[in-house]
């Protein structure tokens, strides 16, 4: 998604501008601009493409300006589209949707207002300048008013040549103060390991920064206190001795995997707990997919109903949630605009919200009543890896937690807190699909079949191949495979079966039977080395054997594995999938 990064103080702003936009690129984006105050102008210039692309523009000087990766969501990838877009005294940055976008520039065309883009950004900095009497907040807060949506502003003014505003309703953006400096950007990565006090607006709230200081302002234009947050503390990733930080996220599994096993539950989530008669868990792509996973565990632990749901359905459905119905709000980022807004109207109809997140004070959590934390550390892969295990971690344990509270006494927990150890020795299995790689890249499409804990690491897997190879893929149920979608398997169409549960391996295997009777390759994941041996198998990997209701936390590393070599064997970088963002912070 789109990051921001603006910059005043006594440094040239350039560089800092230039370096924040390298830190936001994993979020994923397909252009990129910076804007400096110059003179009673400004110095603009915007690229298609990678910040690379702007790097001759490190030496333009200027000590006050506002930088933008672009992921396009009105009006193509392009360099007019890029931001910063400039109206009249007014140059500006946009993260979000501007809902009534089109309205408002109906509008402004029939007054005049001749655009220079496609994007809704435009027209809030041409509204702008139309408001614009000599008080930039007083137009800022005017013009919020027209707005629809969501939006993070950073914008610059040439008859405040120092300063940059700032403007925020459901869009991330902080503001940081050092000594005699002050930055506002989007995602706290832009800013870790600089020096300096944080602060993260709220929504409705605007802020005015110069060298001297920050102040942060309410929707009335009052002066508001804000509590210090720790961004500057946090650091950068490097990739070290890794050619990818997805391969080095897969090697962190299984720390991830410790750090998020809950190993206390404190009073106020047994309290919630007791409360809880149905478990409904909204989230979105691989977080979804730990929902999946997560309902088998609670459903055979806890004997609690669980539905899972896709955020971005829940927010529009009509869902039936009230007192007794615990939410699991589930994302990475705690960013994921459909995620939260699910969030939000659970609690509105009364449900009990935990916010299940790897980023601390993210939206998610402000729209919770309790935020339980992955440890995975930061994610810059886009596509989700060591966090999908870390969600798994904690959310077994959730799910042993509330067997517990219900009097279930005998519970797999030591399974659970084997499987870092076990992690480990799955990753040492991915040398093993490498070779696959070369199978799938010319597949026509592929399928990741399984029952129970493996059909939910089968979706898992067919996201990761497809969101980094391209290939068509499916995750699918294994018994259901005959209903109508046996149709388009053939020779072309590798299948990948997933086998960790013995108990029903057999009727698994009938499915396998059935796809390579139509000439599939079959590829098994499973802890069952037996089956490995059957002759229906083109290839397999053996994985650690744990309780089949944890599975998914091993089984899903080769599939990880696969989707990495798959996409190099591609050509397609696997950290910068095409057209993807790391957090999607619109609609
Ligand atoms: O930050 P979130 O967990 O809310 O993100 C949800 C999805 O956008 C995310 O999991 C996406 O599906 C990943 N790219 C998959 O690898």
């Amino acid at each position: 998604m789109c990051g921001i990064i603006g910059y005043t103080g006594r440094r040239q702003a350039a560089p800092v501008l230039l370096d924040g936009l390298k830190r936001l690129e994993y979020r994923g984006y397909d252009s990129a601009g910076i804007a400096l105050v110059r003179g009673t102008g400004f110095f603009v210039r915007k690229k298609k493409g990678r910040v690379e692309e702007l790097s001759e523009t490190a030496s333009e000087r200027g000590t006050v300006g506002i930088g933008h990766t672009r992921w396009a969501t009105h009006g193509e990838p392009s360099e007019r589209n890029a931001h910063p877009h400039v109206c009249g005294k007014f140059a500006l940055v946009h993260n979000g949707i501007v809902e009534n976008g089109f309205r408002l520039r109906k509008e402004l065309e029939e007054t005049g207002e001749i655009f220079s883009s496609d994007t809704d950004s435009e027209t809030v900095v041409r509204l702008l300048n139309r408001l614009y009497d000599g008080d930039v907040l007083a137009a800022l807060k005017k013009t919020a008013e027209r707005l629809e949506g969501s939006y993070a502003l950073a914008i610059l003014c040439a008859d405040f040549p120092d300063e940059i505003f700032c403007a925020r309703r459901a869009s991330p953006l902080i503001v940081g103060v050092g000594a005699g400096e002050c930055y506002a950007v989007s995602d706290p990565v832009a800013v870790a390991g600089r020096e300096g006090k944080f602060y993260a607006l709220s929504d409705g709230e605007f802020a005015r920064l110069s060298p001297d200081g920050a102040t942060v302002y309410d929707r009335y234009l009052r002066p508001v206190a804000k509590e210090e947050k720790q961004y500057g503390r946090a650091e950068v990733p490097q990739l070290g001795a890794f050619r990818h930080f997805m391969r080095k996220e897969m090697e962190e599994i299984p720390d991830a995997i410790e750090k998020s096993l809950l190993k206390f539950i404190d009073e106020p989530l047994k309290n919630l707990m007791r409360r809880t008669k149905s478990v409904s868990i909204v989230a979105c792509g691989t977080a979804y997919h730990s929902g999946v996973a997560a309902k088998t565990a609670i459903e055979a632990l806890a004997r609690i109903p669980v539905e899972v749901c896709v955020a971005s359905e829940y927010r529009y459905g009509n869902p039936v949630s009230g007192e007794g119905t615990l939410v699991l709000a589930v994302s990475q980022s705690g960013e994921t605009a459909d995620t939260i807004a699910a969030a939000r109207l659970a609690k509105e109809r009364g449900a009990s919200v935990v916010a299940v997140t790897n980023v601390a004070d993210s939206t998610l959590t402000t729209a919770a009543d309790l935020t339980l934390y992955t440890y995975a550390g930061r994610e810059i892969g886009v596509a989700a890896t060591k966090s999908y295990n870390a969600q798994l971690a904690l959310l077994y344990s959730f799910a042993v937690a509330l067997a517990q509270g219900k009097g279930r006494e005998e519970l797999p927990y030591s399974a659970l807190t084997e499987l870092p150890a076990l992690a480990k020795r799955a990753l040492r299995a991915c040398d093993g699909v490498r070779s696959w790689a070369q199978r799938f890249q010319n597949a026509r499409s592929v399928f990741f079949i399984g029952r129970g804990s493996d059909y939910a690491a089968a979706l898992e897997g067919s996201l990761k191949l497809k969101e980094l190879s391209y290939l068509p893929s499916e995750g699918y149920a294994a018994g259901e495979l005959k209903h109508g979608t046996l149709a388009l398997i053939d020779r072309n169409t590798p299948v990948v079966a997933l086998l960790t549960n013995r108990e029903i391996a057999e009727k698994t295997m009938n499915a396998v039977h059935e796809a390579y009777a139509r000439g599939a390759r079959v590829f098994l994941v499973t802890s069952l080395p037996e089956y490995a041996l059957r002759k229906e198998v083109s290839a397999s990997v053996v994985v650690p054997e744990t309780d089949p209701l944890f599975s998914p936390a091993l089984s899903v590393i080769p599939l990880q594995a696969l989707a990495y070599y798959t996409a190099l064997a591609c050509g397609n970088d696997p950290d910068k999938p095409r057209n993807l963002a790391k957090s999607v912070t619109v609609e």
